[in-house]
């Protein structure tokens, strides 16, 4: 089947991308249960939990903002293309079932970086330009961003698995890229401003 990017409201798509935040919330939860008797572990599935509370409270704030500017009514069109969501919804609700039952570190950890591989963040990210108060857009942005660091850091301490490294690692390195091509081509659009 071909997807191609549908119009689809500003809010329904924030509704989308919370209810996928708040499942993986859900997943790494499940995780610091399963993992307590290692607390370092235990740690880091609370810290990645947090995370994608915070991504699901920034995206309600955005939520709210719109909805609260007369400019920029919630039902706007935008174009968003679903097969991200799509992905990564099947993947979430196939994790969450495996779930339900212990998983290995190693597991889980493959969990993670398969999810945080997805690019939803980006999705989501590029839908923030809705926001115009630049201010708050780069608060709402910060939010959204999942700091990764200690997950290569993870795969290194608790498997052996030199593929799951390298998967960890170049998923550390494309964030922090795309991060830098973002401030980049913020800062090219002030310089424009400023013109
Ligand atoms: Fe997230
Ligand atoms: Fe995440």
């Amino acid at each position: 089947m071909r997807h191609a990017p549908k119009r689809t409201t500003i809010h329904e798509v924030l509704r989308i991308a919370m209810d996928l935040e708040k499942r993986t919330m859900a997943l790494y939860t499940a995780f610091v249960s399963q993992h307590a008797t290692e607390p370092e572990l235990q740690k880091f599935w609370l810290t990645m939990a947090r995370h994608e509370a915070g991504h699901f409270g920034a995206l309600a704030l955005v939520e709210s903002m719109i909805q609260n500017d007369p400019k920029l009514e919630v039902r706007r069109k935008v174009w968003f293309d679903e097969v991200t969501v799509v992905r990564l919804r099947s993947l979430l609700g196939a994790y969450l079932r495996e779930a339900q039952r212990p998983v290995t570190v190693e597991r889980a950890l493959e969990m993670a970086i398969d999810l945080e591989s997805s690019e939803l963040e980006d999705v989501v990210v590029d839908l923030m330009q809705v926001v115009k108060d630049t201010v708050w857009r780069e608060q709402a942005m910060q939010f959204l961003i999942h700091d990764l660091g200690d997950l290569s850091y993870m795969v290194e301490k608790f498997t052996r698995d030199p593929k799951l490294l390298r998967r960890a690692d170049d998923l550390l390195d494309r964030r922090v890229k795309a991060l830098r091509s973002r401030k980049e081509r913020r800062s090219e659009a002030a310089e424009l401003d400023v013109r």
